[in-house]
């Protein structure tokens, strides 16, 4: 079990993102622990996404500040909070439709490797790890959603992360290749990272979340244990109201 008193990894503190009218995250704070895994949950639209985006420095907040091991990293660019150890996945996948699996795993291993042997042997590792062993010559444009969302994390790993940002990996993924992704998961918590996961799968977030955080308009509604936060009045009538208008 994460030690919840652990200094946070990651700190999002009083974040605001507005997009012209649009107020996309409302002052969200959020502490990540070293070794844990925490759940984003909400409706379409509540934002996570775009605390990703934050965090990740694709988009400069309108106010507020990230601190990464404590460090402000606020207006650090993408690429500098990569080195620094941040890593995601994109909600929608985004991989060099012409490139190998292994070529792709490649581009985001390549700091690490002085020759071109060892760079792609390590990037094999990874497509083995991810499940996509039997992929690695196969360009990334044939693959299936479930295959592209493994891609993502295989990519992700392969830039050796200390927190992974998680957008929906289990979204359009068939039902019988979830357990394997679970598994997964835990493993990479077991190996010491840290774990952001946007999920909307409930199983999958009581399988692995030590917390989880639910937002609705930006904002932090419910935050509690997986259980506390599914079973709160307001969040089960707000997907019980999706639910109704055929979401
Ligand atoms: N670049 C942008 N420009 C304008 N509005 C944006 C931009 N990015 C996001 N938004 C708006 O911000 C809000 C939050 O979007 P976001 O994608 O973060 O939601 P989400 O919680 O990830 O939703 P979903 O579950 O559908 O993925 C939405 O109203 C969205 O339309
Ligand atoms: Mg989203």
């Amino acid at each position: 079990m994460v030690n919840l008193a652990a200094k946070p990894i990651l700190q999002v503190d009083a974040i605001t993102m507005r997009f012209g009218g649009i107020v996309a995250i409302d002052n969200l704070s959020l502490d990540v622990k070293q070794g844990q895994i925490l759940a984003l949950m909400g409706p379409n639209g509540a934002g996570k996404t775009t605390t990703f985006h934050v965090i990740a420095g694709v988009h400069r907040p309108t106010s507020g500040r990230i601190l990464f091991q404590g460090r402000d990293i606020t207006n650090m660019r993408p690429d500098g909070r990569c080195t620094a150890g941040v890593a995601r996945t994109f909600q929608i996948t985004q991989p060099f439709e012409q490139l190998s699996v292994t070529e792709n795993i490649m581009v985001g291993a390549r700091p690490f490797h002085s020759s071109m042997a060892d760079l792609r042997k390590a990037s094999e590792v990874y497509a083995h790890k991810v499940g996509l062993g039997d992929k690695l010559d196969a360009p990334a444009k044939g693959l299936s959603t479930g295959q592209r969302k493994r891609l993502e994390l295989a990519r992700a790993m392969a830039t050796r992360p200390k927190l992974l940002l998680m957008d929906e990996v289990t979204g359009g993924v068939d039902m019988k290749s979830i357990p394997g992704i679970i598994d997964l998961v835990k493993s990479l918590r077991d190996e010491g990272l840290t774990i952001v996961l946007i999920e909307h799968n409930m199983k999958v977030i009581s399988e692995l979340a030590d917390e989880a955080v639910f937002m609705n308009r930006g904002a932090r509604m419910v935050s509690g244990t997986p259980h506390e936060v599914a079973t709160d009045p307001g969040v089960v009538e707000l997907y019980l109201g999706e639910a109704k208008d055929g979401h």
